[in-house]
């Protein structure tokens, strides 16, 4: 049995279940008048929700001394990415028929739009750069370059805040979670610069 086969084999159960769900209500024809803003919704609450996920993971490590859980963190990250990816290509061809000046223009004209995108943008190179080789060859760097998932999480939450308007509580939630691991890392950062 490969190490640590139970905690991957979650991994990817928790980054395949949205898409799984998802294909489920599509075959049985649950998903409402809207399909396709059904999708787009979705997959942008599935990007999220492993965002702040894979966010999680070192706090959870240095609060409980878990150590194994730091195997899984790059697969979440890159499920976090993929439902990204997928949420971008809904809205590019689904939702806007690859209407390119139509779609600039909503990336330059509409916030909440923008500050997707903007995201988006951010979490490219930290999915690039997720490979072993590119760990190696960044040494140091990679840990300073990763920490962009912060901007970019924050963004993600914005435009989630912006799109619901009125109803703002689980942008809240979202803004609160994402407070409070940022919180989390302080301390640490903290001690360890007291002890040399
Ligand atoms: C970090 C990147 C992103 C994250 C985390 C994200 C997340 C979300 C979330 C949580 C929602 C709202 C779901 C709900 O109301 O329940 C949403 C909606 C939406 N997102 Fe994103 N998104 C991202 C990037 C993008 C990008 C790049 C685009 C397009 C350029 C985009 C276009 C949309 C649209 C059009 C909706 C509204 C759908 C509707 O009301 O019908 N998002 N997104």
């Amino acid at each position: 049995m490969p190490k640590y086969a139970g905690l991957r084999a979650s991994a990817w159960l928790l980054g395949l279940a949205p898409l799984a769900w998802t294909g489920f209500r599509f075959s049985t024809d649950a998903l409402g008048a809207n399909p396709i803003e059904a999708v787009l919704l979705w997959s942008g609450r599935s990007a999220l929700i492993l965002l702040l996920a894979g966010l999680a993971i070192t706090p959870i490590r240095r609060f409980t001394g878990w150590n194994q859980i730091i195997k899984v963190r790059r697969t979440v990250g890159l499920f976090a990415f993929f439902y990204v990816t997928l949420h971008f290509l809904i809205y590019l061809g689904l939702d806007q028929g690859f209407a390119w000046s139509f779609i600039v223009e909503d990336v330059v004209a509409r916030p909440f739009i923008t500050s997707g995108f903007l995201g988006f943008l951010l979490l490219i190179p930290l999915a690039v750069t997720s490979t072993k080789g590119w760990i190696r060859r960044l040494g140091r760097r990679w840990q300073k370059l990763h920490r962009i998932v912060y901007p970019a999480a924050g963004l993600g939450v914005l435009h989630f805040y912006w799109k619901v308007k009125a109803d703002t509580f689980w942008p809240l939630v979202a803004l609160t979670i994402l407070l409070v691991l940022l919180l989390a890392r302080s301390p640490w950062r903290i001690l360890k610069r007291a002890s040399g």
